[in-house]
């Protein structure tokens, strides 16, 4: 399987910093990774803070003030609440691509106190700062071999939505979120598939499954992202593990919510085929 000189992928946010990284980079709860085509540059998610992000990008030597458009994986302010301070940083229009749906109201019934996990930021406020929203209602292609997913279709029958993570409904009712604004990107090189997701919401196999419809392309090289691992039932991590060695991935970078538990899992099942990641790590797909 051929793979041509391809676009570099450099983990920005993430909860961990490998000790093997550059000084000074900082560790949050949260993904954003920088996607460089050679010609263009994308941020997908932001991280939690904003800090994390402009210090990190700053410390790898990455200029934030270039970046062509933002996309966001999905509302989890884990993913979004860097928007402002990028905002504030850039200082110019720049557009974002995310889901239609990505203003909802989302909960957390995780800690005894329900708690509101969403875009912390009035989609005024962003768009005052520069923000230019595209709403998606496909799937789109937004350069050569680059895909936004859009909504995640299910393939499968194992894969269930975190039931402690809510949406708030119209008549006022908390209901499990069922995460159709959850997107991930796709990248195409030659037959290769490469698969950068935000949480991962609707579940890695689906997500996967998705992608290769999609691209026409069904060898997988690169799975880089947050997979939501750590809070799925035990029997989930169990068929995804099984499904995702039968899927036969060259590389597996998984980070973010799939916690350290499931992140030593996945290595010691997946042996050399995963990668230990965090803020620094690159991979060209
Ligand atoms: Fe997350
Ligand atoms: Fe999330």
């Amino acid at each position: 399987m051929s793979r041509k000189a391809g676009i570099q992928i450099t983990i920005l946010v993430d909860n961990t910093v490998l000790s093997s990284s550059p000084a000074n980079l900082i560790a949050e709860h949260g993904f954003s990774a920088l996607i460089e085509t050679g010609k263009e540059t994308f941020l997908y998610d932001t991280g939690s803070s904003g800090f994390a992000l402009l210090n990190n990008a700053h410390r790898l030597k990455k200029d934030l003030k270039k970046i062509d458009a933002i996309i966001l994986s999905h509302n989890h302010s884990d993913h979004t609440g860097g928007l402002l301070t990028l905002l504030d940083y850039m200082r110019r229009d720049i557009k974002i691509y995310a889901h239609h749906n990505i203003f909802k109201k989302t909960f957390s019934s995780k800690t005894k106190k329900t708690t509101f996990i969403c875009i912390p930021f009035a989609k005024e406020m962003l768009e005052s700062l520069g923000a230019n929203f595209v709403f998606l209602d496909s799937q789109t292609k937004i350069k050569e071999n680059i895909f936004l997913s859009y909504q995640i279709e299910t393939s499968n029958d194992f894969e269930i939505t975190d039931q402690k993570l809510l949406k708030l409904e119209k008549d006022g009712n908390l209901v499990p979120d069922t995460f159709e604004e959850d997107m991930s990107i796709y990248f195409k090189n030659n037959d290769l598939l490469s698969v950068l997701t935000g949480c991962a919401h609707k579940g890695i196999i689906n997500i996967i499954e998705q992608g290769k419809k999609l691209t026409g392309s069904s060898k997988l090289d690169a799975i880089i992202g947050g997979s939501h691992l750590g809070p799925a039932p035990k029997e989930q991590q169990d068929k995804t593990i099984e499904a995702l060695k039968a899927l036969d991935p060259e590389r597996v970078a998984f980070v973010h919510c799939t916690g350290l538990q499931m992140i030593s899992r996945c290595a010691s099942e997946l042996k050399d085929k995963f990668i230990f990641s965090g803020v620094g790590s690159t991979f060209e797909v």
